[in-house]
């Protein structure tokens, strides 16, 4: 790969951008980490149309947590995702940052506050990178050193060389760079959330993973409230800590973690997402906690701890030739066990059970 990681080496640990840089300004304590989002009863109808493009959608989305929205084409995920901005605004409904209305919030501050990377990009076409990059902080006066500084900074951190792209035109990057230049220009002024409307689709396998990668470490260090749009549901169930999967209008059909979601698919468009492969799948994503335990018969080896995986508590069995694993919390507490047809069972998905 001819680029740098990006996100993963470019931030030290445990600090925003912030806090490590002088040259943008410090924020308060809450816009380091996520906002809390809450969509209340959301409705839209486009004008001209008689069926509304989303109904009546609620949910809840806690400060620094990562949801993925995941539906079919033309179910109002985007008109969802433009709301919350207020690129579009609802027909009826609220929406609540920290419990306040964004309606009550002027769009230059609810834009400071909310990044979004569009749908295809969306870069300007007659604005350079390093402008593209620019257009909240402008909006927001910045000194031009600062947006300068800003701009190198995060061209740097989504591993583009500022030095040579800088002043490259969006025509003159592939789609993949393109789409971590909507990245970029989305994090500029370090807003706490983060809408990302299929920020990876438009790359190759390969780069799209590394994106991932890259994009999660990223995260676990921001802590930013991000909903994250798209049809990969393999990209939902790796990034997502919850996973709303929706239905036509945006209909919440299930909203819940991606342990959950293998295991206790609400229906059969749910299962079919899950596809293939579905008991290798809760394997590496199900911890020994997602499964009951039978009580302790004073087995202790092999033993695993209760945050294990499955596919961590299965090598145990397969490495030892036992059936069963001793299973001990962080501090060591003997909490029951684990024998080899309750952990095929949670993979195989008995619905009803525990
Ligand atoms: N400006 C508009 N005027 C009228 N109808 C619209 C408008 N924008 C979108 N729609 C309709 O609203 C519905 C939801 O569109 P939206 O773009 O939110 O879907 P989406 O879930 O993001 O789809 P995709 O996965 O293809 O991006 C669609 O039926 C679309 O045709
Ligand atoms: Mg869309």
């Amino acid at each position: 790969m001819h680029f740098s990681p990006w996100f993963a080496t470019s931030l030290p640990r445990g600090g925003s951008v912030a806090e490590r840089s002088p040259s943008h300004g410090l924020l308060s304590a809450t816009e380091r980490h996520g906002v809390r989002l809450e969509l209340d009863g959301i409705t839209k109808v486009y004008p001209g149309q008689e069926e509304p493009a989303v109904e009546s959608v609620s949910m809840a989305i806690e400060s620094g947590e990562l949801v993925c929205f995941v539906g079919p084409s033309g179910c109002g995920k985007t008109t969802t995702m433009k709301m919350i901005n207020r690129l579009i605004e609802p027909t009826s409904g609220n929406i609540l940052m920290d419990g306040e209305p964004v309606s009550l919030l002027n769009p230059h501050e609810l834009r400071r506050r909310i990044g979004y990377v569009i749908q295809q990009t969306g870069l300007f076409p007659h604005m350079t990178i390093a402008q593209n990059i620019g257009v909240v902080p402008r909006m927001l006066r910045w000194p031009r050193r600062r947006i300068h500084a800003r701009v190198d900074e995060l061209l740097a951190l989504v591993g583009l060389d500022p030095g040579r792209y800088r002043d490259r035109w969006p025509a003159q990057l592939s789609g993949g760079q393109q789409q971590r230049v909507g990245v970029a220009r989305a994090l500029a002024a370090d807003p706490p959330i983060m809408l990302m409307d299929e920020p990876f689709g438009a790359t190759d396998p390969l780069t799209r993973e590394r994106l991932q990668d890259e994009f999660l470490a990223m995260q676990r260090r921001l802590g930013k409230t991000v909903v994250f749009v798209t049809h990969d549901f393999d990209e939902a169930l790796k990034l997502g800590d919850r996973i709303a999967v929706l239905g036509d209008r945006s209909r919440i059909i299930q909203f819940d973690t991606p342990g959950q979601i293998l295991t206790r698919p609400a229906d059969a468009y749910v299962e079919s997402l899950i596809g293939r492969h579905a008991g290798i799948r809760r394997l590496g994503l199900l911890t020994v906690s997602d499964t009951p335990l039978l009580p302790v018969s004073g087995f202790l080896e092999p033993s695993v701890t209760v945050d294990c995986t499955l596919r961590e508590a299965l090598d145990a069995m397969v490495r030892t030739g036992s059936r069963r694993v001793a299973v001990m919390s962080a501090n060591e507490v003997l909490l029951g066990e684990l024998d080899f047809d309750t952990l095929s069972k949670a993979i195989m998905r008995e619905r009803g059970d525990g």
